[in-house]
Order: structure tokens, then C-alpha cells, then sequence
């Protein structure tokens, strides 16, 4: 029995909450290790909607244990309301459900601030981030400024930290011509709910040991994608953490064997929220096909998703730089109805063909896609549970991505529903 870390393969908005949400009835801990409450996950269960942005997608099942790691940035306001929505739809959340790393670095009102004032200062060069924080709160972080949960036990010290934070954040908020904070207003509001957020928290990386020595499995979810990874995807239109699965030992506190087998969430076409390149975009009817079919709209901030065909040259190359064994694709039920479907399987650039994605942004901006196209199908494949069903088009694209990519498909997509999945190969049993 192996662990098994859950990333996107794309630009996040892959399925990973719905796939996580499916997988974890195998699991006993479910961890989420980077990212924030930038990503939003939308799980369906029996038509019931739930929308996550920082609790693991596990929360959903009772008797699994839901753990928040170092490497996530925690806005405690944005859990402690997610916290607060969850329950009222029923489910429960309690220290014996939830653990939070006391080492994980916490997003605060400034870093949101400074987000947002620099997203305007860039103009027509702006990144189209979440507007969290994510970005700054990782930059204090490694600035080693930052504040941790654990410094909301010591006043005294959590009240020279803010102040040291705010010497910087101040500085940068009058030159962005943006409010600034003060001292005794963060204070005062981290202190009203310090007591809320460091009921969950503890030493992480000793409770994974011990589910580890238990012989309890592991299941970590990623958040974002591949190509929004700080180092490996789309610089400088990309997050700003590691979204591979590699980190998720480091952003949990276990060993990199203890990761296990790795599956890259992959959606059967191409989208990305925010700016940056795309080379396969379709900014015409069929992008709005996709996205009307696909209801491609944010779940953290509702901004409406660019679309285009799915790339195989991209996600091949997740596949190597991530490490991915194997792929659960999603929404092969949105091509249902297309006459043709193009893959793209490499690019041109300055007049040679390239079967990679190269580095250089105006490279990124400049590749012009090489496509195949295949024959589409008209029957549904929505909701099918079973291979069988699928048409002989659908299943001949399926095996062709597997081919292009160099990864086997180990699950199947064909609804939001959590039990429209089809498993071809359980990523636990290896
Ligand atoms: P995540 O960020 O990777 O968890 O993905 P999101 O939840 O942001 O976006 C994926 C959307 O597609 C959600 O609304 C899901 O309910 C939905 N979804 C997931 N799998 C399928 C599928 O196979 N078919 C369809 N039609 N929708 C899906
Ligand atoms: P999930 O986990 C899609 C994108 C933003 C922006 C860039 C940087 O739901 O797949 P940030 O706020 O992180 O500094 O924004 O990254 N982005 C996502 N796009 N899905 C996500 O998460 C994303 N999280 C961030 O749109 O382009
Ligand atoms: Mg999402």
C-alpha cells in the first residue's frame, strides 16, 4: 500500500477536490501541503455542493483525520469562516477531525492588501492573481519576517513581529499609494481569534509519523497545477509555492519516499483563470462550447475561465517534471456533441518544431500549437460508470492522450458526482 500525493497536471481547476473527495473513503489522513485559500475545490455528493479553499477535501468524509501543512499559507479568518460555512451544512469539524501545522505561515490583512495594490501597479502586466495575499505571505516567508501560527501563543513576541512586518508592508502600501496598517489593529484582531485557530494546531510532521507507524494511509492534495509551479510552470504568470508533488513532503514534514504514488489530475481540455500564455486557447465558439459546457467559472473568485484544446506536449511535460505515475482525467463529458477534436502535440517556434514548452516567457507567449484531429462523438458520456459505456470515439481519444503524455489514465471522470468515476487502476494498490 502505497500514499498517494493528488496535483493538477494543468493550470489548476483540474477536478482535484472531486477526485481527492473519491479517493479519501481508501485514506485515514488527508493533507493538504501548499497553496491557499487561492484554490477553491467543489465537491458534489448526491447533489450537494461543497466548496473548499483551504480544508482538505477529506473533511467531507467522518472518521478521516484532515490536516492543514506547513507549507499551506493560513488565512486564519478565511478557515475559521470556511470552517463555520462547512458546518452549517452539516458537517463536523473538531480538534480530533482537523490539525494545522503550528509552523505554517499565516496570511494577514496586509499581505491581501499588498496583493491587490500591486496588481493595479502592474496594469496591463498584472499576474490576475486571487487577490488572497498568497504571493506576499510566501515572500515573508522566505524573508523569514513572516508570522507562523505558533506566534499567536506568545503576545509579547507576536506584537514585535507584527511590528517588524509592518516597518516593510508600511513602506510598500504608501508607495502603492494604498491604507496602511497599524500595529494595534493586527494585534487586536489576530488576538480575537488566536484562541479559535490554536485549538487545531500542533506538530504535524509527528502525527504523520505516527499514522505512518500505524501503517495509515496517506492521502496528499495539491492545490493548483503544475503549470502554475513557481519553478516549472508559466514564470512569471504562475503561483508562488511548489505545486508539485515533491513538496509535499517538504510542505507536510514526512520523507520523500513516503509520497508515494503520484496522480496528476488532468482535465480532457485546457483551462486557465488570469493572465499569462496559452497557446492552445480558443477564443472563439468552440472556447465558449468548453466553457459553457464545462461551467467554467472560479470557484475562489467567480472570474469566468479561458478554454482551449487539450495539450499533450504540456501535459507530458508535467508528467516529467512532476513525476506523475498515472492521470485521472476529468470532464470527458464536456467534448460530448463535437464533430472533430484537436490535441496538440508540439509547437512551432521561429519556423522549427519543438515537442516542449521552453522557458523564456516570450518563447511561452510565441510557440504556435501543432495539432492532430481526431474524430469526436456525438452520444453522452455523461455520468457513465463503467469503460463499456463509453463510446468507441471517447475511448479511442482516451488511449490516444495516454500515448501522447507517456502516463496510463488510472481514473475517469464524467460528472461533478462524486460516484460518476470510473477506476481503472487504484493508485493506493501498487
Ligand atoms: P479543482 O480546483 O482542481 O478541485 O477543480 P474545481 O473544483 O475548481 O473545478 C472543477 C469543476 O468541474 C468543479 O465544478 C467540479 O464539480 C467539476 N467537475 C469535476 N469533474 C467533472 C467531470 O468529470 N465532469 C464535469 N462535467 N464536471 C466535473
Ligand atoms: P485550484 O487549487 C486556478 C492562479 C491565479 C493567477 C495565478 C497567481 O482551485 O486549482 P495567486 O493568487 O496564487 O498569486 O494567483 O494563479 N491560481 C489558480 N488558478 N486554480 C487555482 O487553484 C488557482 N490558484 C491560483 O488565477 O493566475
Ligand atoms: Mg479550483
Amino acid at each position: 500500500m502505497a500514499n498517494v500525493a493528488v496535483i493538477g497536471s494543468q493550470w489548476g481547476d483540474e477536478g482535484k477536490g472531486k477526485i481527492v473527495d473519491w479517493l479519501s473513503s481508501r485514506a485515514d489522513v488527508v493533507v493538504r501541503f501548499q497553496g491557499g485559500h487561492n484554490a477553491g475545490h467543489t465537491l458534489v455528493i448526491d447533489g450537494v455542493v461543497y466548496k473548499l479553499h483551504l480544508l482538505p477535501s477529506g473533511i467531507v468524509r467522518g472518521g478521516k483525520l484532515s490536516v492543514i501543512g506547513n507549507g499551506v499559507v493560513i488565512d486564519p479568518w478565511a478557515l475559521l469562516e470556511e470552517i463555520d460555512t462547512v458546518r452549517k451544512q452539516g458537517l463536523e469539524i473538531s480538534p480530533e477531525s482537523l490539525m494545522i501545522a503550528d509552523n505554517a505561515s499565516l496570511i494577514l490583512p496586509m499581505h491581501g492588501a499588498v496583493d491587490r495594490a500591486m496588481e493595479v501597479a502592474r496594469g496591463s502586466s498584472s499576474i490576475g492573481t486571487t487577490g488572497r495575499g498568497i504571493g506576499p505571505a510566501y515572500e515573508d516567508k522566505v524573508a523569514r519576517r513572516g508570522i507562523r501560527v505558533c506566534d499567536l501563543a506568545d503576545e509579547a513576541l507576536l506584537k514585535q513581529k507584527i511590528e517588524n512586518l509592518l516597518l516593510h508592508h508600511n513602506a510598500l502600501l504608501k508607495g502603492l499609494g494604498a491604507e496602511q496598517f497599524t500595529t494595534a489593529q493586527v494585534y487586536d484582531s489576530l488576538m480575537q481569534i488566536s484562541g479559535s485557530l490554536l485549538q487545531y494546531a500542533g506538530p504535524v510532521w509527528k502525527r504523520l509519523d505516527e499514522a505512518r507507524l500505524r501503517g495509515e494511509k496517506i492521502l496528499f492534495e495539491g492545490a493548483q497545477g503544475v503549470m502554475l509551479d513557481v519553478d516549472h510552470g508559466t514564470f512569471p504568470y504562475v503561483t508562488s509555492s511548489n505545486t508539485m508533488a515533491a513538496h509535499a513532503a517538504t510542505g507536510s514534514g514526512v520523507g520523500p519516499r513516503s509520497v508515494g504514488y503520484v496522480l496528476g489530475i488532468t482535465k480532457a481540455y485546457t483551462t486557465r483563470v488570469g493572465s499569462g500564455p496559452f497557446p492552445t486557447e480558443q477564443n472563439n465558439e468552440i472556447g465558449a462550447f468548453l466553457g459553457e459546457k464545462g461551467h467554467e467559472f472560479g470557484t475562489t473568485t467567480g472570474r469566468k475561465r479561458r478554454c482551449g484544446w487539450f495539450d499533450a506536449a504540456m501535459v507530458r511535460q508535467a508528467v516529467k517534471t512532476a513525476g506523475i505515475d498515472g492521470i485521472a482525467l476529468t470532464k470527458l463529458d464536456v467534448l460530448d456533441g463535437l464533430d472533430e477534436i484537436r490535441i496538440c502535440v508540439g509547437y512551432r517556434l521561429a519556423g522549427k518544431e519543438i515537442d516542449y514548452l521552453p522557458s523564456s516567457q516570450i518563447a511561452q507567449e510565441n510557440v504556435e500549437p501543432v495539432y492532430e484531429i481526431i474524430d469526436g462523438w456525438k452520444e453522452s458520456t455523461y455520468g457513465a460508470r463503467s469503460w463499456a459505456e463509453l463510446p468507441a470515439a471517447a475511448v479511442k481519444y482516451v488511449r490516444h492522450i495516454e500515448e501522447l503524455i507517456d502516463a496510463p489514465v488510472a481514473m475517469l471522470s464524467t460528472s461533478p458526482e462524486r460516484d460518476d468515476t470510473i477506476l481503472m487502476r487504484d493508485p493506493f494498490v501498487q
